[in-house]
């Protein structure tokens, strides 16, 4: 299932340097909610209510790109049919956060995930690590190929943020 809550946690400023260029069609505010606004702190609010739109045709099969999205990394993950079936075949009492992959994507072949580890918020290094997913050098976490965390420190499987396919080929997260 898509976390609704995802993104609320973990931010830090050093998240600029790790987003790739060339990705991000735009990052808009939904100027029928400003209203709301008034209530709240303003940039609290702004950052809430922004959205990013990616274009996927650009991500190579086997590839991820980086996104900025509400200051934080995503991972945009275009697995191939082994990355898929990987991660489909582990057993769910192997995981220390049980989730399906299932649970964690809306079409298997894109995985889609804020890229903050969720020890202490390090970026975690993609084909890297044991299970063929990400690798968190700081203090040693291996994810899997649908992004859970398998081995070390980490508590939590890497984050997946709301989203939503507008067409085959642009996702809108947020
Ligand atoms: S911050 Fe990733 S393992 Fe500690």
């Amino acid at each position: 299932m898509v976390d609704q809550t995802a993104g609320a946690q973990g931010e830090t400023r050093r998240d600029f340097l790790y987003v790739a260029t060339g990705a991000v069609a735009g990052v808009g505010a939904l100027a029928t909610l400003w209203p709301l606004i008034d209530q709240m702190n303003p940039a609290e609010d702004v950052l809430a209510l922004s959205t990013t739109e990616v274009d996927l045709s650009q991500v190579p099969l086997g590839q991820q790109i980086i996104v900025s999205w509400r200051s934080k990394p995503v991972f945009i993950r275009h697995r191939t049919e082994e990355d898929i079936a990987e991660a489909e075949a582990v057993p769910l009492e192997e995981l220390k956060d049980p989730e399906t992959d299932a649970d964690r994507v809306i079409n298997p072949e894109w995985l889609i995930m804020v890229g903050i580890c969720t020890h202490l918020g390090c970026i975690p290094l993609a084909d890297q690590g044991e299970y063929d997913g990400w690798f968190c050098p700081c203090h040693g976490s291996h994810y899997d190929t649908s992004g859970r965390i398998r081995k070390g420190p980490a508590p939590l499987n890497l984050t997946v943020p709301t989203y939503e396919f507008l067409d085959d080929t642009t996702v809108r997260i947020g």
